[in-house]
């Protein structure tokens, strides 16, 4: 998708993109050629490196707190669930950085406790949430669901949250609301690629921002996450809350949310304000519908070196499709 890095297109093809296990070693591949010409030994720093590395990510993941939510048998995939490491260094999250496999590091100095979220907007009770509050107030359950990127890759993650309704409930909605906005933090001192919001040549809108009709919002399968794979979300996946709206592209997942407003108008968002010609608002997963310049027939499941066929709104029509006209 977005290649923050183009200069008058948006997005890099998906032929263009980098094959994803050359994502996963391009830093130590780099550390490695940086030293090859020094010789053996600089090679044998070059694996020692990225063997750090990744301990280094599993210590990061075994020391995130567990959350213990019972697993909800409704939802399960006929798929098996990604490598936690894969999915832990392979993250897009562009107020970091435009590539995958350096975000989790990137993150380091991102806070993310306290955090506050404020719901507010067309409602009777607006509120501000402590979220490690919420975390402990609201029942928390682990649905397994598959995760399909724009860019044409998925995986299956193990996710931990409640669904937003549960939480709109609790702020009354107004019969005039229709659509819900979502933002992300805003901190360029934390998040440099945000510094970028006032450079006339990317015109990028921070903070990132996403949007939902009411009735998808209030869909069952719309999951506000607060954590992955048994424990709370590792901040390169969102902490401490982000969306799941798992019959969307990735791209509505919004990270790391400091706010939701109930509107009456269709929010403006992040990559349809930047490039609305190819990232729609609704932007729900259909493999007849290609990306202006990729097909999204099929799609690269991580970790692996198979290819799936893509599936209509991801596999979750059952649940979806009478939301929108057929055909
Ligand atoms: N949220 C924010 N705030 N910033 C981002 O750059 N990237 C989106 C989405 N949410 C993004 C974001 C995209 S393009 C994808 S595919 C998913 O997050 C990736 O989620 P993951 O890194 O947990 O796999």
């Amino acid at each position: 998708m977005a290649n923050i890095h183009l200069k008058k297109q948006w997005a890099l093809s998906e032929g263009e993109a980098t094959p994803e296990a050359v994502y996963r070693n391009r830093r130590a591949f780099l550390k490695t050629m940086g030293v090859a010409t020094i010789g053996t030994a600089g090679l044998a720093y070059g694996w020692e490196a990225q063997a750090r590395s990744r301990s280094d990510l599993e210590r990061i993941i075994r020391g995130s707190r567990p959350l213990g939510a019972a697993r909800n048998s409704t939802y399960k995939v006929d798929r098996p669930i990604t490598n936690e490491l894969v999915a832990a260094r392979y993250n897009n999250f562009y107020e970091f950085s435009t590539a995958k496999d350096d975000v989790w590091e990137l993150v380091e100095k991102f806070k993310t406790s306290p955090w506050k979220l404020e719901v507010s907007g067309l409602v009777e009770k607006p509120q501000t949430f402590d979220v490690d509050d919420l975390i402990k107030k609201m029942p928390l359950q682990e649905r397994v669901y598959r995760f399909r990127c724009v860019e044409a890759w998925s995986m299956v993650v193990p996710w931990t949250g409640f669904p937003l309704k549960a939480l709109l409930d609790r702020v009354r909605p107004l019969s005039s609301a229709k659509f819900v906005r979502f933002t992300t933090f805003f901190d360029p001192e934390v998040a440099p690629r945000q510094r970028k919001r006032l450079a006339f040549w990317t015109r990028e809108p921070w903070p990132y921002t996403e949007g939902l009709r009411m009735d998808e919002a209030m869909n069952e399968l719309t999951l506000l996450t607060v954590g992955m794979y048994g424990h709370v979300l590792p901040k390169q996946h969102g902490a401490p809350l982000r969306l799941i709206t798992p019959w969307k592209y990735g791209y509505k997942s919004i990270k790391s949310i400091v706010k939701i407003e109930l509107t009456d108008k269709q929010p403006a968002t992040f990559w349809n304000t930047l490039a609305p010609s190819e990232y729609g608002f609704l932007s729900n997963v259909n493999p007849k519908v290609p990306h202006p310049r990729w097909s999204q027939a099929r799609e690269r499941v991580i970790g692996t070196r198979e290819r799936q066929p893509t599936l209509l709104y991801n596999g979750y029509a059952q649940q979806v499709a009478g939301m929108y006209p057929k055909g």
